[in-house]
């Protein structure tokens, strides 16, 4: 079956990543597809040829696109028994170790995992054993993170005893200033640029590759095991899988919850 015919899609890509500088080679075009149409339907723009014109004309269309082209579904404690196994697998060898945790929360969206994995990380190891760096490609969700303040809807899946230890406030709520003074939150475009710390003990990078092709999610795990020490643990998304020549250098802490330690 043919899939597409050539209705400018393919042109309108281009102009993406030479104007726009967006990593879209590293984007799965189906997924890239079906945002931008969410902004044909929105500013009525009846292909991708006018859609294209449109940029031209409107400057301002360039950050909607932006905005539109990520999906920032997200929440605390997020398939929770993913986050029971790091605390009594991973996390309790961090604490018995004594020495300080360098984790790297790679696309953080509005905040909330990045929250999430510093209480578990600060309830295991300690405030001052604590170093979160928590990054995204969209601003606006970088923004949300770092007022770390929600509807108290939203922190119901938080355990009671991390809530009353962490959390402040009851409608909204608002992370604690001595936990958020632990959290370093960035600007980072994993596609093109390179991780922005090393040696760390914990990379989580969860629901954002399957949004990539294979090839930039193999070059991802390769930069991701470079990135850790050995040793260190990555943590992808459920329906996530480690592939391409990097697979050797991890070994399962538990495969099903995705969890896997450097070893080479
Ligand atoms: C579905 S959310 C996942 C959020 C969180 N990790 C979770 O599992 O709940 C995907 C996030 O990946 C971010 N993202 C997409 N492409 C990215 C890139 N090239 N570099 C950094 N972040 C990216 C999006 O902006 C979005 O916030």
């Amino acid at each position: 079956m043919l899939s597409h015919v050539d209705d400018g899609f393919s042109s309108l890509v281009a102009k993406l990543t030479t104007e726009g500088r967006i990593p879209c080679d590293g984007y799965k075009h189906s997924c890239l597809r079906r945002r931008v149409n969410v902004r044909l339907r929105a500013t009525g723009a009846e292909s991708f040829l006018r859609y294209a014109d449109l940029l031209d004309q409107t400057p301002d269309e360039w950050a909607q696109l932006r905005d539109a082209l990520t999906v920032n579904v997200t929440s605390f404690f997020r398939d929770r028994v993913v986050y029971e196994t790091l605390r009594d697998r991973v996390f309790s060898q961090f604490a018995r170790s004594g020495r300080p945790v360098h984790a790297w929360s790679a696309g953080c969206a509005s905040g909330e995992e990045a929250w999430t994995l510093a209480m578990l990380l600060a309830d295991s190891c300690g405030l001052e054993g604590t170093h979160l760096l928590a990054t995204d490609i969209d601003r606006r969700c970088l923004d949300r993170a770092r007022a770390a303040t929600y509807q108290s809807a939203l922190v119901q899946d938080v355990p009671a005893q991390l809530r009353d230890a962490f959390l402040v406030g009851d409608e909204p709520v608002t992370v604690r200033a001595d936990l958020r003074a632990r959290v370093r939150i960035e600007r980072h475009d994993m596609l093109a640029e390179s991780p922005p710390a090393e040696e760390l003990d914990l990379i989580s990078c969860r629901n954002v590759i399957i949004y990539f092709v294979r090839d930039a999610q193999e070059l991802l795990f390769e930069r991701f095991a470079n990135a850790l020490r050995i040793g260190g643990v990555l943590v992808l998304g459920k329906v996530e899988m480690l592939s391409g020549p990097a697979r050797a250098r991890f070994k399962a802490v538990n495969a099903r919850e995705r969890i896997y330690e450097r070893v080479a």
